[in-house]
């Protein structure tokens, strides 16, 4: 629970993890507006501990900060975000999300396949990408990128 009149920048960073400067910069690019005291030091609310938690994971997850300032744009202004404001933005992350999910389990299952990347180096590719054959869909690590063998 923060304590009457809020939490220190200090005790913020002790909780999150976060380092001081860290969270001075998420405060430059919108993410947390913390009060002021009256000798004009921060002063951050319980709730800014969930805010900086969720831009801490989604940046390891590999989310830009541009993609986190737009969804915290659906969070309210001056008020503490309840667990309906958290709901809604969680949709549209929701999608952006399984779309990652998608794409680590394609990595996980064809790690040690052929990723149709034009290689040609394994075994398996002879039989899954002969003569580089996917490369007609595009650039890149076809099968990683969603393709399926075959079908050409
Ligand atoms: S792994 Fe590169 S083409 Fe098969």
């Amino acid at each position: 629970m923060a304590p009457k009149g809020g939490l220190t920048i200090g005790q913020l960073a002790a909780r999150t993890g976060l380092a001081v400067s860290a969270i001075r910069f998420y405060e430059e690019k919108g993410l947390v507006n913390p009060d002021r005291s009256e000798t004009g030091q921060r002063r951050y609310e319980g709730a800014d501990i969930r805010r900086l938690s969720f831009v801490m994971i989604s940046q390891k997850l590999g989310f830009s900060l541009a993609e986190i300032q737009k969804l915290f744009r659906g969070l309210p202004d001056g008020r503490t975000p309840t667990k309906s404001d958290w709901s809604r933005i969680s949709k549209s992350f929701r999608t952006s999300l399984d779309a990652r999910i998608h794409q680590m389990e394609l990595l996980r299952d064809k790690l040690d396949g052929c990723i149709g990347c034009g290689c040609l180096s394994l075994t398996a590719c002879a039989l899954y990408n002969p003569d580089d054959r996917i490369g007609d869909r595009g650039a890149g690590p076809r099968y990683l990128l969603g393709d399926e063998p075959g079908g050409d």
